[in-house]
């Protein structure tokens, strides 16, 4: 499918890269395709940045038939541009589709698709350190029809957006408790799949947790409420002596690319890693005796970001002595290491743009 280019008569100024806030700040341009029942993916077009034509009975705004992922771009110190396994996004984003019950796509097209539009706006990835270009492809279902069932009409689209620190703390280590009132995802339900429902049902949980002085909420899995499960925008990790722990993918939980890669970079150090079920108990008397030292969650917008205190009902557990801990900084330092080109990329994972 060929791609047309319309392009901008207005671009817009760059913003200052010491004030970026998270996703505020849209590029001058966007990727979009449609699909109909019986015609299939068409007209494929990037055009300028704007507002969507859309019928207030979109499906995708009753129904909350959608789907998106989040990745991001790196500028080198060379000048050069690239992407972090942009393939297991789009991998994840076809079984998010067909948990929803939406149309797949071509995953090599979609990548394609995505680097045309990063070439066509490298000036808007920025120069800074720990600075990027976070990329959000999404599909919506637009059929106008109030009946509830799978739409017969999606738009797939690339936003891209110039992005610091997720958390307005950086690097340095947040604070969260652990949800006991609410639950995010069980098992058969779309906790795995990254659809904007399972964030809706969580806002409240968060608000709640600002409120409180905390940055998110840590999920307990949502039928024996004992289970850890992960963070709102991130995968979690824990070091209990000389294992480092990881929930194990069992449905609930999304499969974080950038927990998938921590794992491997674990395992290639000679570290023990286990992917497995980890109770809040079993958490809180290893903190007691003295073997859960440190917590760190791993996430796109997120990357590693160090816990420096997890509170569980009334019990605090302070970690790394509320600082960045050993293990995160070293993770931190080798993962942005060859995201950004800083360090070698033995696993492959670059895909360069321009
Ligand atoms: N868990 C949730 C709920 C998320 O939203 C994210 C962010 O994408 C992650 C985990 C981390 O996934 P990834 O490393 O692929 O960005
Ligand atoms: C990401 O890390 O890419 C995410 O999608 C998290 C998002 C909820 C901000």
């Amino acid at each position: 499918m060929e791609i047309t280019l319309q392009r901008t008569v207005a671009p817009k100024q760059k913003p200052d890269e010491n004030s970026l806030v998270f996703g505020h700040q849209f590029t001058d341009h966007m990727f979009i395709m449609d699909w109909e029942k019986g015609a299939g993916w068409h007209d494929a077009r990037i055009v300028p940045y704007g507002p969507l034509p859309l019928s207030p009975a979109s499906n995708c705004l009753h129904y909350s038939q959608e789907t998106f992922e989040g990745l991001k771009a790196y500028r080198t110190a060379e000048g050069s541009i690239q992407l972090f396994r942009p393939q297991e996004n789009f991998r994840r984003l076809n079984n998010s589709n067909e948990r929803l019950s939406m149309p797949k796509f071509d995953e090599d097209f979609a990548l394609e698709a995505l680097k045309t539009l990063v070439e066509l706006e490298k000036d808007w990835v920025p120069y800074g350190d720990g600075r990027s270009l976070y990329i959000r492809p999404f599909m919506i279902a637009t059929e106008p029809n109030l009946g509830a069932h799978s739409s017969t009409e999606y738009k797939f689209l690339i936003i891209l957006s110039p992005v610091g620190a997720y958390y307005e703390s950086g690097l340095n280590p947040v604070s969260i408790y652990v949800e006991t009132n609410y639950v995010r995802a069980v098992r058969g339900g779309t906790g795995f799949a990254k659809t904007g429902g399972n964030y809706a049902a969580s806002m409240i949980a968060q608000d709640e947790a600002a409120r409180a002085g905390f940055s998110q909420v840590l999920w307990l899995d949502g039928v024996e409420r004992r289970y850890i499960e992960e963070v709102g925008a991130m995968n979690v990790f824990f070091v209990l002596g000389d294992e480092i722990v990881t929930p194990a993918l069992q449905g609930s939980i999304l499969p974080g690319i950038t927990r998938k890669s921590v794992i491997e970079i674990l395992k290639h150090w000679g570290y023990k890693v286990s992917e497995r079920r980890l109770s809040v108990e079993e958490l809180s008397a290893a903190y007691d005796k003295g073997e859960f030292t440190e917590m760190f969650g791993s996430g796109t917008a997120a990357v590693i970001s160090p816990v420096g205190l997890l509170r569980y009902q009334e019990k605090d557990m302070v970690l790394s002595g509320g600082k960045i801990g050993e293990l995160s900084q070293k993770l931190y330092d080798e993962l942005t290491g060859i995201q950004w080109g800083k360090r070698p990329d033995p696993f492959n994972w670059i895909v360069k743009v321009c």
